[in-house]
């Protein structure tokens, strides 16, 4: 599958913003050559530009962004065309101020910066349905045009009296009677019931914010909001030329919206990829980052692109630091390695002004190419040439996969319990994916509901699964009676999709699967600690303890310390074909390491290379070639299986390779 089917390369480019240097022709036709010998192939072009696409109300100026495709064109250059509704224009702010959003405390935002519109606001809708049918019959056909990027980076909420009868709308939809909602948010408690839905508001910080179900029912319905907006905007462009593809840029991990629903308005998944490197231990930032590109492989199921990555630094951490030599080629690998056909930088060249003007940019404000980031980044068009034979072999195909589901996070924040400012999901996750990602195994991403077939896995991993839906219960007990692997941790099967706790012994549905039930959740303070004591092994535990009772499960390992040492803690359980464990409380990385280590041994599952790799480099296999990535600050000696030619630099290597600093190679077998 090709992203980009009219022009199926790996994309290399990024966000290119003319519009600011319109009055800077000379800059405008250097760009064309400076992208020529950056290699650059592909620019998304649009993104925020409606005050100079209709500087007057009704009154589009084209002009400009003709000269800009055309020229791009002339060069050679593929573009990504952007509709404009990331940012209003000021004359709708000041004559349609129903544009602007309400927060979360019901004050109206006033004009100024972007990301702010009201999703349902019809004048809202309407100006930027007009001017996608402009934009889309003026370009949708034009042969630089290779894709839709729509709108930019969705994001937050609207509490406006429109969004607010949406709400109430969409609560109808679900719940059908008042009673009902009356009874899955349990308004009973504190004499919340509602007799009129008038009285139903969106939850807020002077209103009602403790109501964990109308939470979790608030970031459905804003993700529903979202999407149907994506959905208009793409049914909008498609009605000119439906054979054009539409993506929307997505962020990692990010909390307001459901993704795997989300990615249904869309063709093509994208997202921008902001690792903080130099700033802690560059393997760990690693890896939550390729956690997240086979997230968003996984979302359709399919090629995604990397649509923003800096090419140096950015602007808006605490502290921003520069890719060290090596840094750009080995960052630039790591989507490429789990999936993706592009590398993209925000932003092409750094503006004089504005909030952004000293972000990292391809070209900076000497304007030449001869700069450390230019020469970086052209090395990188270069590599995704020498990988062209990659471009439209995928990974193979997973033999684990992890359940990430939104509504479980948002279900676990809302929930009010444990450790109560954060327990974490997000960072739970990616600690059992880095242990299973340094084992060169390719993993997929699935949420409860999208799991609608598991039995391609032999290893499936659920952890915090503490809100159980689609009927995942089910699915899990059949890929174990027919053989598979589970692995459940702490919080599993504790409440419903409906917003209640389930009744009876937990896990819901699972006790016999797993053999065990759970009794008590116990948390920890950052300087407490508890141990798991598995065979000869010891292994510390932080934060979350939960009291477990085997029923039928073997039990593999115990708690060392407190009134519960000596109760289970890690437990086996055979059931049909298969076999469930159960890990009770949260271990460190060097445990998960151990142990996934094992259980991939047992059920021979492939990795990218069989050999113990050292501290801070992965291995990890795309179209039968092996991406060997050194995050580490110092150089590493990697021992391989045989003759192995790197495509990058097209030198063969022997039984060893020797990884520079941040060093990288893309390795197939040599004859
Ligand atoms: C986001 C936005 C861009 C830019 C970058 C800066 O990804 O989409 O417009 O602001 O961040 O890192
Ligand atoms: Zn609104």
């Amino acid at each position: 599958m090709n992203c980009t089917p009219r022009f199926p390369a790996f994309l290399h480019g990024g966000d290119y913003n003319p519009d600011q240097w319109l009055e800077y022709p000379e800059v405008l036709e250097e760009d064309i050559r400076l992208m020529q010998k950056a290699k650059v192939n592909a620019v998304s072009v649009g993104i925020f530009s409606w005050a100079k696409l209709e500087p007057e109300e009704g009154k589009y100026d084209f002009a400009w962004l003709d000269a800009v495709i055309d020229r791009l064109w002339a060069g050679g250059i593929h573009v990504v065309l952007a509709t404009p509704s990331g940012a209003r224009p000021a004359w709708m702010a000041q004559k349609y101020p129903e544009v602007l959003r309400v927060g979360e405390d019901f004050r109206q935002a006033h004009f100024g910066n972007r990301h702010n519109h009201c999703p349902s606001s019809p004048v809202f809708r309407e100006k930027t349905r007009a001017i996608d049918r402009a934009l889309a019959e003026r370009y949708a056909g034009h042969p630089a045009v290779i894709l839709w990027h729509i709108s930019n980076e969705f994001s937050g909420d609207c509490r406006c009296p429109a969004c607010q009868e949406n709400f109430r709308r969409f609560l109808q939809k679900r719940y059908g009677l008042l009673e009902e909602l009356n009874r899955h948010w349990w308004t009973g408690f504190w004499s919340m019931t509602y007799t009129d839905w008038a009285q139903v508001e969106p939850p807020s910080s002077i209103g009602q914010g403790a109501n964990p179900a109308m939470w979790v029912d608030w970031r459905r319905f804003s993700t529903a909001q979202c999407k149907d907006f994506l959905a208009m905007e793409k049914e909008t462009v498609q009605a000119v030329d439906p054979s054009l593809p539409v993506t929307a840029n997505l962020m990692h991990l990010f909390w307001d919206y459901d993704y795997f629903d989300l990615a249904e308005a869309m063709d093509v998944v994208s997202w921008d990829a902001y690792p903080s490197w130099h700033i802690g231990d560059d393997y760990l930032e690693a890896s939550q980052f390729a956690m997240t590109h086979d997230l968003m492989r996984s979302l359709k199921d399919q090629p995604f692109l990397l649509m923003e990555s800096t090419p140096s630094l950015v602007n808006w951490q605490a502290v921003n630091r520069v890719k060290k030599p090596g840094m750009h080629l080995l960052s630039s690998m790591l989507p490429l390695a789990q999936g993706a056909q592009s590398v993209m930088y925000f932003q092409w060249r750094k503006g004089r002004g504005g909030a952004e003007m000293f972000h990292g940019a391809v070209v900076g404000h000497d304007g030449t190419a001869d700069t450390r980031t230019f020469r970086d980044v052209t090395r990188v068009g270069e590599a995704l040439e020498k990988l062209a034979p990659l471009y439209d072999s995928p990974k193979a195909p997973a033999k684990v996969c992890m359940l990430y589901d939104w509504q479980n996070k948002w279900a676990i924040h809302y929930a009010q319990m444990g450790r109560r400012e954060n327990m974490d999901y997000d960072g739970t996750v990616i600690s059992h994916y880095r242990a299973l990602w340094k084992l060169g195994v390719n993993i997929d991403f699935r949420d409860m509901r999208e799991c609608t077939d598991l039995s391609q896995y032999q290893l499936v991993i659920a952890p915090m699964l503490f809100m159980t839906r689609g009927g995942i219960e089910e699915k899990l007990r059949r890929f174990v009676e027919q053989g598979g692997t589970l692995v459940m941790t702490y919080l599993a099967g504790t409440m419903g999709e409906d917003g209640l706790a389930h009744l009876g012994r937990t896990p819901h549905s699972l006790t016999d699967v797993l053999g065990i039930h759970t009794e008590e959740l116990d948390t920890l303070t950052d300087a407490q600690h508890n141990s798991l004591r598995w065979g000869q092994r010891v292994s510390r535990i932080s934060q979350v303890c939960e009291l477990i009772r085997a029923d039928t499960a073997e039990v593999v390992g115990t708690y060392g310390e407190d009134f519960y040492a000596g109760t289970p803690c890690l437990t086996r359980n055979h059931f049909g074909a298969g076999e469930a464990w159960y890990l009770a409380a949260r271990t460190e990385d060097g445990m998960l390491a151990a142990w996934y280590g094992e259980l991939i041994r047992a059920l021979k599952i492939p990795r990218a290379l069989p050999t113990e790799l050292p501290d801070g480099v992965v291995a990890q296999e795309r179209g039968g070639a092996v991406f060997l990535q050194n995050y580490a600050p110092e150089r590493r000696i990697v021992a391989l299986p045989g003759r192995m030619r790197d495509l990058l630099t097209d030198t063969v290597a022997e039984k060893e390779i020797c990884l520079p600093a941040y060093g990288v190679c893309v390795l197939t077998a040599a004859e």
